[in-house]
């Protein structure tokens, strides 16, 4: 979503500012500006609707190089227009203090009465700007940063991650409530920043503030002061591999990369996880009471963790006969909870505000909270009472493509482990269950080779329709679910996914000549019904996950049972065709328009 970034040191703060700031841009990309002070006490501040690149020009010519403090962000816009003076840093009333800020200011609507009754000019459409004249007001003579912070931020309602500088004195001061923020020591200098893959070339291992932590960056160094009154900080965390940028490989774009890589993903995670499984010795070691003694299993996600969960969900329904559900985590907080439920919750980033905010709401004497998830030093994995690391390596493209496939096999890992002590499950079908899961990396490698060039014609076919629709049922739907999702996402087309037994109770009113529908295969006999349906009105079915041989002109159905996940190498050709898609209709497929990598607000 947003992204902050702050540097204090001996030289080129700006520049060191703006350089971390690029390297966060993917995670918010509608503005960026670097506030900063000069060595002789004079600010420079430059903000842009151009991208972080763009701030390179005016930064050198206003003397970037002679910095000792700066602060970044780069936005995704909740309150205000896509406006150059609607970007962060955000000035006090006389230009001495800037704030940067990533969350949402619930109450900034009656803050903002106040301040300007006491006369504050306010100068942005934007809830962040209460934050930067509260501070103006709680910065006393012989007052710290960091101490007038604190009492700046007393009065929000909301979730914050906020930087402040000083541009007379040079200090930094920062603060988090229900949004991340982290601090770094560089050894040449002093790092914040809202996400560790920002500053992490540059650094060995970080800190995290936890909520409500306060800290202070000036002339003296480091001062840290917790909300529990201590001014120790927790531990130090080593810079996780997700956290380095990865190459775009032979593509342009680093969707396309990471596509490719589901193959190898995919190996890396059951490499890593399948030797725990048939022992139960996954899950035990993850501290999780024995599954014997859970009665519900709830996965809890947003989009395509969402869809993740759904898959993992057919593993502990489908095969282990447990009362299982998926649930949006927008909408949790409207949920009944069962005692001894186990929650898994599935986040990539672990930083997705829904996700938190939903944890935040569980019952307090319910099951335990697993985390599922690919950065295990984020806000989700410090909140849960179990941790799971995805292994998917840094994911560029805002559309989530190798942490889906991370995701299910790592869930699924975990729900066999899970399953395999419990006598649940017949084990003529949990070793072919085993054999479809290390088959996987194969599967995938095979869906990327064999539907290329079908999908990039298609693209090609399709690049006028103005509507797709995804159908499946049972384990298929998921993927058709996830094949709209990323049609959206990248294409900006309107696409839904439907369970294909529904099609008749409505949707089938949209099929026209030509539409596009996707139908995901599992084997299921009753989808040909289906199809007639929708060819008998003129639509286009592009059937995905095939398992039906033709005999004498007459379908003959494979009697394969798939896997309780699902046909999860399915989603390799959806991914492509959306990709291919949106590089046709020239879409930025790595930067889709009004989304983000990380989605830190509620
Ligand atoms: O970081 P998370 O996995 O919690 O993100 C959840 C969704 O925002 C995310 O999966 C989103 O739907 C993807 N960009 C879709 O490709």
């Amino acid at each position: 979503m947003c992204g902050i970034t702050a540097y204090r040191g001996p030289t080129a703060a700006a520049g060191r500012a703006r350089v971390a700031l690029e390297r966060l841009e993917y995670r918010g990309y509608d503005s960026a500006g670097i506030a900063a002070r000069r060595a002789d006490g004079t600010s420079l501040h430059v903000r842009t609707v151009d991208g972080v690149a763009s701030l390179s020009g005016p930064l050198e010519a206003r003397g970037m190089d002679a910095t000792t403090a700066a602060i970044g962000h780069t936005r995704w816009a909740t309150h205000g227009g896509v406006t150059e003076q609607n970007a962060h840093p955000i000035e006090d009333c006389s230009g001495r203090l800037f704030v940067v800020h990533n969350g949402i200011i619930e109450n900034a609507d009656v803050l903002r009465a106040d301040l300007l009754a006491a006369g504050h000019r306010f100068a942005t459409e934007v809830d962040s700007e209460v934050i930067v004249h509260l501070l103006e007001q709680a910065l006393r003579p012989g007052r710290g940063l960091g101490d007038a912070l604190a009492e700046a931020v007393r009065p929000l309602e909301g979730s914050w991650a906020i930087v402040a500088l000083d541009t007379r004195s040079g200090a930094l001061a920062g603060t988090a409530h229900g949004s991340p923020l982290i601090y770094a020591d560089a050894g040449d200098g002093m790092y914040l920043a809202s996400d560790v893959g920002a500053v992490a070339p540059m650094i060995d291992d970080f800190r995290v503030l936890e909520d409500d932590d306060v800290v202070q960056l000036d002339g003296d160094g480091l001062r840290w002061h917790r909300a529990d009154g201590s001014s120790r900080p927790r531990g130090r965390w080593p810079v996780p591999q997700t956290a380095l940028l990865a190459s775009t490989g032979r593509h342009r774009d680093h969707m396309g990369n990471e596509i490719d890589e589901q193959p190898a993903v995919a190996r890396r995670v059951i490499d890593a996880l399948a030797p725990g499984i048939s022992d139960g010795r996954l899950w035990r070691g993850l501290g999780l009471p024995p599954l014997d003694g859970i009665d519900h299993v709830a996965v809890l996600g947003c989009g395509t963790s969402l869809n993740a969960g759904r898959a993992i969900a057919g593993a502990f329904g489908r095969l282990g006969a447990m009362p299982t559900r998926s649930l949006i985590a927008s909408e949790a907080g409207h949920e009944v909870w069962e005692p001894r439920t186990l929650v898994i919750a599935i986040s990539q980033s672990g930083e997705t505000a829904d996700i938190l905010r939903a944890l935040e709401r569980l019952p307090r004497d319910g099951g335990p909270v697993l985390a599922l998830t690919n950065n295990a030093s984020s806000s989700l994995a410090r909140r849960a009472d179990a941790v799971i690391d995805c292994l998917a390596g840094p994911e560029i493209g805002v559309a989530a493509t190798k942490t889906f496939i991370a995701q299910v096999l790592t869930g699924v890992c975990v729900a066999l482990s899970g399953l395999s002590t419990t006598g649940r499950v017949d084990p003529n079908l949990f070793a072919s269950e085993l054999r479809a899961l290390t088959a996987t990396p194969d599967a995938l490698a095979a869906a990327l080779e064999t539907w290329r060039p079908t999908m990039t014609a298609l693209a090609s076919d399709f690049s006028r329709a103005s509507g797709f629709l995804f159908l499946g049922r049972g384990g298929g739907l998921v993927y058709a679910a996830e094949g709209a999702l990323k049609l959206k996402e990248l294409s900006y087309r309107w696409a839904e996914h439907q369970p294909a037994g529904e099609l008749k109770h409505g949707p089938l009113a949209l099929v026209d000549a030509g539409t596009p529908v996707f139908v995901i295969d599992d084997g299921d006999p009753r989808l040909e019904v289906d199809i007639a349906e929708v060819t008998a009105r003129g639509g286009r079915v592009v059937r995905i996950g095939e398992r039906v041989l033709r005999v004498g002109g007459l379908p003959l159905h494979l009697p394969r049972r798939g896997p309780s996940w699902g046909p999860l190498e399915t989603v390799v050709p959806l991914q492509m065709f959306a990709r291919e898609l949106a590089l046709r209709l020239h879409r930025d497929v790595d930067k889709p328009r009004n989304l983000a990598k990380s989605v830190t607000v509620s």
